[in-house]
């Protein structure tokens, strides 16, 4: 999650879209043109004839080679607009090379957090970690739920024993521009996952012909909440540009799977699914009254038949967002009103909504990160030093006015899935926002050859140490598993079961 801002992005998207139609409604018209996607072709096509032999170019070959003060920057003529800076960073993990760095886009600069394995650095596989929002920063993932250190109080980092370095190196991202301290100089934005993935992709693939030891790696990206938008588009991109980066004589990425943590890739699915989960026993017992239940159970099929009409059949903007308006309304308030965390609905909001999402100990991480000797240790740039927020709202709004939530990745998944990249989605079964019950049915409605195998198999239990773990289904390189009383940030609840659940999906086991 970002911790959620999900539920920030759902109000925002539904504010926005009610202000658009009131004082703004031209900005619909270009921001849906923009979802033609005019797929990526500017780099391929401002490339096109250049072949990279190796003597033009000359690889790092091995991060032991960076210095611990100052960045050493590399590039590839092959991106001619992209940079990467870094250096070797010491903290968070005494026992692993650990490495932070920008990736420079002109004048636009991605933060990111490199540690290498506990296990084995030069056999394991690398893991691309980012948190959702959008604006979410992927330090929430670091030091709140899976990184090699929590900052959970004032003591600042300790050590994480089930840390998803364990046994693979793993990439922490700030992205989009503008959220953590990635930054950009002359205050331009990303407002959608099509223009966030052209960065990432080009950072992986300058990333893995820099360094040739990682070069050919199995390749996962992971993530959580609104990651559940991004990563599939991400793989996409980097799926594709390995055509791409073939032809011009360079490696291709070893893209091996999606992990996918609490997704919102169907907010078709997801917002019927509310009902569920606040009036059915789905996971626990029904929160809201008898009265409530009933009155939303009769909103629920109008609210799929608009959405059907005017978001899935076809695609109007204005229509669109007045369905999924009214559809959030009518089936979100009740649940705001009962003062439940809407990301573990086993426990209330402590904290607010606004300032912490109902996580007051996400403060702990952010009053680290806003420390200046710890911004100037891990190369935080001068322009983006200063109080650190773990989410940025302008970001939030910005995608929401482009109304990115509105378009489903379940068709990047399934093509995902037929080119052969193994995806994984994984739900803490109390998370409300992003819950499991919505994530089922879209992975049970997704149209792809390996549609009647998946739907065929029944929910069986996965258990660790004996322990029943969550319920998952499984076919073709495609995984569904509930993970038992978890909420919507999953390692943070379930530490020692969320490392298991990876570990075998990496080695390829069953669950
Ligand atoms: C890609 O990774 C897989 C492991 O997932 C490995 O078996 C395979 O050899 C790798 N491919 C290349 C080209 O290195
Ligand atoms: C809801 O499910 C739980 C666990 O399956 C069960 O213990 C409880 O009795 C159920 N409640 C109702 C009202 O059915
Ligand atoms: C958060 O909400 C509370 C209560 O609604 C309000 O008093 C406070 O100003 C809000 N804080 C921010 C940062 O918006
Ligand atoms: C940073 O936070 C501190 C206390 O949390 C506050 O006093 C200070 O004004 C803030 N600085 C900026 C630039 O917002
Ligand atoms: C569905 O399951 C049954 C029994 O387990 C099996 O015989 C059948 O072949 C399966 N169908 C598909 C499409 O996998």
């Amino acid at each position: 999650m970002g911790v959620t801002q999900v539920a920030q992005i759902l109000a925002l998207a539904l504010a926005s879209s009610v202000l658009a139609r009131g004082g703004h409604s031209s900005s619909f018209g270009s921001s849906s043109e923009r979802f033609f996607p005019q797929f990526e072709t500017e780099r391929f096509v401002m490339n096109k004839p250049a072949q990279y032999d190796r003597g033009m170019f000359t690889p790092l070959e091995t991060l032991d080679a960076l210095s611990h003060s100052e960045y050493t920057t590399f590039g590839h003529p092959a991106f001619p607009k992209y940079n990467v800076r870094t250096k070797k960073t010491k903290f968070c993990d005494g026992t692993v090379n650990s490495y932070t760095g920008y990736i420079d886009v002109e004048a636009r600069h991605l933060f990111f957090y490199f540690f290498e394995s506990r296990s084995d650095p030069a056999k394991d596989d690398v893991i691309f970690w980012t948190n959702g929002g959008p604006g979410g920063s992927s330090s929430i993932g670091l030091f709140m739920e899976l990184g090699p250190c929590k900052v959970l109080d004032e003591k600042g980092p300790t050590f994480h024993e089930h840390s998803w370095n364990s046994n693979a190196n793993i990439f922490f991202i700030d992205q989009p521009i503008g959220v953590g301290f990635s930054y950009a100089e002359y205050g331009e934005s990303v407002a959608t996952t099509e223009e966030a993935a052209k960065d990432i992709a080009a950072f992986v693939a300058i990333f893995f012909e820099n360094f040739e030891q990682f070069k050919g790696r199995a390749f996962h990206m992971a993530g959580e909440s609104y990651g559940g938008r991004y990563l599939p588009l991400f793989a996409a991109e980097i799926y594709d540009q390995n055509a791409w980066l073939i032809q011009n004589g360079l490696t291709p990425v070893n893209l091996s799977s999606v992990m996918i943590g609490n997704g919102m890739s169907d907010i078709y699915s997801m917002l019927p699914a509310y009902y569920v989960m606040q009036c059915e026993n789905a996971s626990l017992d029904p929160i809201l009254s008898v009265a409530e239940c009933v009155a939303m159970k009769k909103l629920i099929p109008r609210c799929t038949r608009w959405m059907k009409a005017e978001c899935i059949d076809h695609f109007d903007a204005i229509n669109c967002a007045a369905a999924t308006s009214f559809c959030q309304t009518s089936i979100e308030s009740p649940f705001w009103k009962t003062g439940k965390n809407p990301y573990d609905m086993s426990s209330d909001c402590e904290g607010g909504l606004n300032e912490t999402f109902c996580y007051p100990v996400i403060s702990h991480l952010s009053r680290y990160l806003s420390k200046l000797d710890v911004q100037k240790h891990i190369g935080v740039d001068p322009p983006a030093r200063g109080n650190f927020s773990a989410a940025n709202m302008d970001v939030s709004a910005a995608f929401a006015l482009t109304l990115d939530i509105l378009y489903p990745t379940v068709d990047h998944i399934g093509a995902l899935l037929e080119h052969g990249v193994r995806v994984l989605v994984y739900v803490g079964s109390y998370d409300w926002i992003c819950n499991w019950v919505g994530n089922e049915q879209w992975t049970l409605a997704m149209e792809w050859s390996g549609q009647a195998a998946f739907v065929n198999q029944t929910l069986r239990d996965w258990t660790v140490d004996g322990k029943f773990a969550g319920r998952t289904r499984s076919a073709k390189g495609f995984t569904f598993a509930t993970v038992h009383a978890a909420g919507h940030m999953v390692p943070y609840d379930k530490p020692v079961e969320s490392l298991k659940l990876i570990q075998r999906w990496m080695a390829g086991e069953a669950l």
